[in-house]
């Protein structure tokens, strides 16, 4: 057996052991309440946790607060959500919001991946009652609070564990600050840097990373990593672009106007951008293939790739 057979073994095995650890962890703790208050359930709770510690804000703007784009503008959700309802058969827009949260993936948004996570389960860990009240923030944009209609809902809403939480053990033990300098060495041909700004750092290809380990679990960090064409972040689509000379890219798309179109192509391992005249474009569509290289399984060692995750994870 070769020495490059032993390896990819080693490390499918640790990858699979890692994601059966996953499941028993959040098996274990996101089992059932004893005993709820209803106090804090108002919009005004509500907003507080959407901006603070529920962490919508890192996926989400509402109107023109906020900045980000993972996730759909929340502007006139209220309005939205009865829209859904109807079209998927549900009761009301407040059951299309008490799923959106329950359950995110079962109706997906057009356009978007699966990205948005349980936030009952870590990191975020959303109690019950602090869920409830972003619910009746939400019921605000474009509506109007129904408290007694979301109380209802309340047994629908699991309760995150009041046990003790066990913290994440990866299979192998590597210092964040090595994982650091791997995702910034950029003498590497597939440097994370190229393509992700940390706190200010990097280039802005693909999605800013600052907070990810905030919102993202240690499962969605792997298989982002390993498997990235799998879920897509939303405005960071590979676009596949042809000229009027027959030429054709592949790129992120960074800006967009009535003079220009700007890709930012990956020429081996170097990110170039390109401008393009509108009227040289013969064609131009989103692929769902991601831009980020898929083989970092062959091109990181089972120690680099820990030392990312735990280095991404400490991002927060
Ligand atoms: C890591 C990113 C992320 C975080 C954090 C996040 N979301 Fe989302 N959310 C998304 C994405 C992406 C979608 C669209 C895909 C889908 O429908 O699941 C979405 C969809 C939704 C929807 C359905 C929207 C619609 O237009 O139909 C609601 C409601 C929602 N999120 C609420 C929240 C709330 C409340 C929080 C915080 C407690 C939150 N989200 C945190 C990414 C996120
Ligand atoms: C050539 C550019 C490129 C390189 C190099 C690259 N990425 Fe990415 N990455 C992207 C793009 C584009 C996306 C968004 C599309 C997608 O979701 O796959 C992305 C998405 C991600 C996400 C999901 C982000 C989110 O908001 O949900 C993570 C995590 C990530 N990359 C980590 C890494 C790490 C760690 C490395 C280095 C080992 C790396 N990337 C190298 C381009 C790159």
């Amino acid at each position: 057996m070769s020495k490059n057979f032993i390896n990819a073994t080693i490390f499918t095995f640790l990858v699979l052991g890692f994601f059966a650890y996953v499941c028993v962890y959040v098996t274990r703790i996101s089992g059932t309440s004893e005993g709820e208050v209803v106090a804090g359930v108002n919009p005004e709770a509500g907003e507080k946790i959407y901006w603070g510690e529920g962490q919508c804000g890192t996926c989400h703007s509402i109107g023109t607060t906020g900045s980000a784009i993972r996730g759909p503008n929340q502007e006139n959700l209220a309005v939205k959500a009865e829209e859904r309802a109807k079209e998927r058969g549900l009761t009301s827009g407040l059951e299309y919001l008490v799923e959106s949260i329950v359950d995110p993936n079962v109706y997906l948004v057009e356009g978007y991946d699966k990205i948005m996570p349980k936030v009952f389960e870590p990191p975020i860990l959303l109690g019950r009652e602090k869920i409830l009240a972003v619910l009746s923030y939400l019921q605000t944009l474009g509506g109007e609070a129904d408290i007694g209609g979301i109380m209802q809902f309340k047994d629908k809403i699991p309760e995150a564990s009041k046990k003790k939480i066990i913290p994440w053990v990866p299979p192998i033990e590597v210092d964040p600050k090595k994982g650091e300098k791997v995702f910034f060495d950029e003498t590497r041909e597939a440097a994370c840097s190229k393509c992700h700004i940390v706190n200010g750092k990097g280039s802005r290809v693909g999605p800013e990373l600052t907070g990810i380990g905030a919102v993202q679990t240690p499962k969605y960090i792997i298989e982002s990593i390993l498997k990235p064409s799998e879920t897509i972040v939303k405005g960071f689509e590979t676009m596949y672009l042809i000229t009027t000379d027959g030429m054709f890219y592949n790129g992120i798309l960074k800006s967009q106007s009535d003079e220009e179109v700007v890709l930012s192509v990956d020429v081996e391992g170097e990110i170039v951008e390109y401008g393009f005249y509108p009227d040289e474009i013969v064609e131009m569509q989103k692929q769902n293939v991601s831009m980020m290289p898929g083989n970092f399984s062959d091109t990181l060692t089972t120690r680099e790739l820990y030392g990312i995750v735990s280095y991404l994870l400490s991002l927060k």
